[in-house]
Order: C-alpha cells, then structure tokens, then sequence
C-alpha cells in the first residue's frame, strides 16, 4: 500500500518507512552509490540505494533506467549537509530503499527525456503526439494541478456559497447562435436531418431559468468551427451561469466575488474589488480595443477634429469620410523605433498594413522641441495645427507620434496592435500585473458589410439598456465582458425576457418572422409562458487557466488539446470512416482533393 506521494516528504518524516509508487525520473550512478529521482504526480524525492546500507533493493537499483515503473520501500532519511537541495521541495531528505520492486519497464526508445532536470526543449508536435508523456512533465504537470484548482474553487464557491446548481445540457442539439461555424452530426435515423454540437448552452440555460431552475451553472463544452489562434480551441470549456431576478450590478458583484475567490484559493492573491469599469466607448477611444490590456498606458488620442480640414489629405479625407484619425504617442519611442521600421518592409508596418491601414505617418519630437515627420505633413499641415497636436498628445522630447487614420475600425485595429507591440518591446509591462476590468455597454449591433446587415455583437438575446429602446438600431446592449490582462476571458448579458422585445430583435438583425419561429420558434414559445428576468456570463476556462498558470498558449492549458489546424495528433482525429458508416448515415462527400500542382 502507498503510505505517501513523493512529493509531500518532509523532514517531519525523518526516521519513518514508507511505501511510494512512482517512475524514473533519473537514475544516477556515484561510483556505487545509486541514486534515483522517484517521481509522481506531487513531485520527486530522492531515492538512495548502495550495497552496504540496502543490499536487498541494490541489484534492481542498478537495471533501472528512465520511466521505469516501480513500488520502493525505504526509510526517510537525513541529506547530509553537502546534498540539501534547497529548489526541491524534498530537498531535505532522501529515503533509504529497502525494497524496490519493478511494476512495469520502458520498451521502447523514449521520444523525448521527460525528465525535466534534463532541460530539453520539445517540438510541440512531439509534446502533443506523446501527451501522455508531456503531462508527466513538470511544466504540464502543475498546469493540470491549476485546472483542477480552477474547477474546484468555482465549484465550492457557487454551490457551497452562492446555491448554483450544476444541469448537464445537450451534446446533440440545434445550431446555437454564437456567430461561428457549427459542428455538425448526421442522424443516422432521421435520414438528412443534422445535429450541431452546441457553440454554447446558451438557449438552453435561458430554458432553465423558465424552469424555476434560479441559479445554474455547467462546466460546459462548446465547439465552434472557427479560425484558430493561441487563444482558441474549437473544442473548449465554459464555466456557464444564469442567473434569475438579479440586476446588472447584483450579477457583476457576485463574478467579482467568485473571480476573487478563484484567486485567492489558486494564487493566493487577494484582489482589490470592486474591478475597475469602462465603457465599450471609452475601451474603443483610449485603447482601440474593447479588450483593452490596462497593464501600462501608451493610450490613444484623437485628433480628427484638428485636422479635419487641413490640406493634409490623407487626414482631412479620413475625417470627412466618416473616418477618424488618432494618435498613439510613445514617450521615448524616438530610441527605439526607426523610420525604417515604418516604413515599408518594417515590422511596423507590416503589422499596420496587416491590421488594414495603407500606413503609419508620424512625428517626432527631438531635444529641445524640434520635429521630424514626414514630408507630407510637413507641406500639408500649418504650423498652428502641428502645435495643436502636440499638445493633445501631450508630446514632450523624445516622443514618437505615430498616426492612423481611416475607417474607424482600421484606424482602432491597427495603433491597438501597434501598442501592443510597442509595449512588449519596452517592456513597460510590470511583471506579475494582474489587470482585470469590465467593460461594459456594448453596442446591441454592429454592420457586417459582407452580409449588408446588422448582427448581434454579442448574441441576439441580449437585452437593450433601457434608455435607448427608442432606437434599438443603435442602442446599447446591457452587456459585459471581462477582461484579465488584455485577454476576453468572460462575457455576458442581462436578456431579454419579453417576447415582444425579442421579435423587435430578430427584425432588426434581418430575421424574418418565419426564420425567427424556425430557429429559435421554442424558446419564443417558453417567454409565454411566465418568464423571470434573468442574465449570465460565460468564463473561458481554458484562457483564464492559460493566464493563471502563465503560459501563452491555450493547448498548454488543456490536458489532450488540438492543433491550429484543428487536428489531434495522438489520436490523429479527425480521420476517415468507413464507406459503410457513411451510408448508413446516408452521406456522401463532395469533396475532391486538388489536382497535383495547383
Ligand atoms: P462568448 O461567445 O463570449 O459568450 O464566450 C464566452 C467566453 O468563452 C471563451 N471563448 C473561447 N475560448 C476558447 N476557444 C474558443 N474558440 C472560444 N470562444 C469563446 C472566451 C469568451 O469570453 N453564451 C455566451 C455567454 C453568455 O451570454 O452568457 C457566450 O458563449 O473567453
């Protein structure tokens, strides 16, 4: 029987025997004396084995090789002075095998050292082809260790504290309308009829609250079909919450306390409450993102209506076509950034271009109050305005004024990646920050210019705030996102709950009478039937374990994630199906693969 885990022995153990299962982390041979790194999944602890002080365990201590799987018995001992490992949690002591019994061994050439202290770094593709081995890795390890911490903090708190009750919802559903594309599953018993896999629980937790259900909550999986980035998985998990009866306020207060909590049980870091707020516009107007990292400043200014009719075209054309023009002004960027940077074939300018924009004009303020920019401005732009702009950006020596204008969505897209860029570099992010802030009021609709329509910025049952229902085409929804270091790690809704209301919705994203009753006609039906108010938000779970456990990829939070390109590489799905399966589920591909050489 197992009287411990590796690494929970402490000097407190001195002079116990005890009895641990584990692998191979290293074996070390010091003329004679033979150490092995006992590994589990609470960490290592240091095993000795020579043939004057353990006879009995030395013949197998000396066949044992990297991952090999064992049982060993010993006795906890005293490190002697020179050996304390003070890095190492077992540090203190060492444990003398009398036993060691070998469980199972390594038959084949190990793909990568998974021992740590061995200091290789894998391909990912390795990493992800062995997860198994990868997660024996300390790294991953601790990262799985977070998770769970996560899961277990949200758990307590809403059940034990709050009275959330966890409801599974379907798998096999409807299209849920969360904007990507869906996954779709054939049902073999109603010929031609599809299942989606749900891209959120969305409807269904709005059914809930109709139950009486009051305070739900899931550990959900979601599956959306979309672009993939280090932040996105098409298969991820939401924390999931609906809540009846409770305001706006009443909701962002008690995600305040539940955050708050999920930090102090996994970090143990306290955090200021209330979370700082901004609008949507305001997020929009300082930093061009409504996920803005608040880390550090570098915040945008506009300036459109001081050069709105200037002879500086590319300027006052912006503004006059319902563009904009804003500044991002770098204190001391003057060093650091060249004008071959800007220029074209400079990173900055890719990232500009990348982001939409033709370009970056710029000035710069030299010692002693002197600009430099480029000739256009110079030509175009009166020594009155130039003054006007240096004093709206609050532009000092050595400051970069770098400038975009166009659309007001490029013009935003593009100085909030330049920012961001900017701010790595000079690394004026504070190690350790941990910003979080909502923000708040989102627009109900914004244009999709593809489809010549208005879409639901958020999603279409998101309620209107209530001083802008005359006007629902440009209303404000009653929506908030939360933001934890730049990242959108939960969002949600107050919703409306009148059916009335939701039809004036569906109108104005362009859903006809019979499309609305098609899609979403049994939920339009539950509203009659004795509604609460209610709202909720959805976590990222899988960012917000990212960002606790510090690491910069989404698939380091996930214990079996896929690929970029949406693969799973150790179990190589997805893969084809027999022609037989395929038939019985009356499906037939069209594809067909390209001509060599195109
Ligand atoms: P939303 O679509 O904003 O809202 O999703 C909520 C949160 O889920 C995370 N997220 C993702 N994480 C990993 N990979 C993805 N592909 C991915 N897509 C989204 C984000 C996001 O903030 N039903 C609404 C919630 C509500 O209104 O209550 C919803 O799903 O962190």
């Amino acid at each position: 029987m197992r009287t411990h885990y590796c690494g929970h022995l402490r000097a407190d153990h001195i002079g116990a025997t005890v009895t641990l299962f584990g692998w191979v982390d290293r074996r070390r041979d010091h003329g004679g004396v033979i150490f092995v790194d006992l590994r589990d999944r609470s960490g290592i602890v240091q095993i000795v084995s020579d043939p004057e002080r353990t006879p009995e365990s030395y013949g197998l201590a000396e066949q044992l090789r990297n991952e090999y799987v064992v049982k060993i018995t010993g006795r906890v001992s005293q490190r002697p002075t020179d050996s304390l490992n003070p890095k190492l949690p077992t540090g203190e002591v060492e444990i003398y095998a009398d036993q060691i019994e070998l469980l199972n061994a390594v038959r084949k050439q190990l793909p990568f050292q998974v021992s740590t202290a061995e200091a290789e770094s894998v391909k990912e593709e390795l990493r992800l082809r062995y997860r198994y081995l990868d997660l024996r890795r300390d790294r991953m390890a601790r990262n799985l260790q977070v998770r769970h911490g996560v899961m277990k903090a949200i758990r307590r708190f809403l059940e034990d504290e709050e009275q959330f009750m966890e409801v599974e919802t379907p798998i096999l559903t409807r299209s849920t309308p969360e904007g990507a594309r869906d996954y779709l599953v054939p049902s073999r018993v109603n010929p031609s009829e599809w299942f989606a896999l749900p891209q959120s629980p969305q409807l269904f937790k709005q059914l809930l609250m109709v139950s009486g259900v009051d305070r739900y909550y899931q550990i959900a999986r979601c599956f959306r079909d979309e672009d993939l980035r280090a932040d996105r998985q098409p298969e991820f998990t939401q924390l999931d919450m609906e809540m009846s009866f409770l305001s706006q306020e009443e909701i962002l207060e008690l995600n305040e306390r539940l955050v708050a909590h999920i930090f102090q049980k996994v970090q143990g870091i306290d955090l200021p409450r209330p979370f700082p707020r901004l609008t949507y516009a305001e997020a929009m107007d300082r930093y061009g993102s409504d996920k803005p990292d608040t880390r550090y400043g570098l915040e945008l200014v506009e300036v459109s209506d001081l050069v709105a009719d200037s002879g500086f075209k590319v300027f006052s054309g912006a503004v006059q076509a319902g563009g904009m023009v804003k500044v991002l002004p770098i204190p001391g960027g003057n060093e650091v950034v060249s004008n071959v940077r800007i220029k074209p074939g400079g990173d900055l300018f890719k990232i500009a271009t990348e982001a939409g924009a033709k370009g970056l004009a710029y000035i710069r303020v030299r010692e002693g109050g002197t600009i430099d920019t480029i000739g256009a401005i110079k030509d175009n732009l009166s020594e009155e305005r130039t003054q006007a702009l240096l004093e709206r950006t609050g532009a000092a020596p050595g400051h970069l004024l770098l400038f975009g204008a166009g659309p007001t969505d490029i013009v935003n897209a593009t100085l909030d990646r330049v920012r961001q860029a900017i701010a790595k570099e000079m690394e004026l992010i504070p190690a350790n920050a941990i910003n979080l802030l909502w923000v708040t009021d989102f627009p109900m609709f914004e244009w999709n210019a593809d489809e010549k329509r208005l879409e639901a910025l958020h999603h279409p049952f998101t309620a209107p705030h209530p001083e802008d229902r005359g006007d629902l085409k440009t209303a404000r929804a009653q929506a908030y996102d939360l933001v934890f270091n730049g990242y959108e790690i939960g969002g949600g809704s107050l919703r409306i709950y009148q059916p009335e209301l939701q039809r004036q919705v569906f109108e104005a994203i362009g859903l006809s009478e019979a499309e609305a009753q098609d899609k979403f006609g049994f939920l339009l039906e539950a509203f009659e039937y004795g509604t609460p108010p209610h709202g909720g938000i959805a976590y990222g779970l899988d960012r917000l374990v990212m960002l606790l456990a510090g690491e910069e990829s989404i698939r380091d939070a996930i214990a079996f994630p896929k690929t970029q390109q949406a693969r799973c590489l150790l179990t190589s799905a997805p893969a084809g199906v027999d022609k037989k399966q395929l038939k019985e589920l009356h499906v037939a591909s069209t594809y067909q693969p390209k001509p060599k050489g195109e």
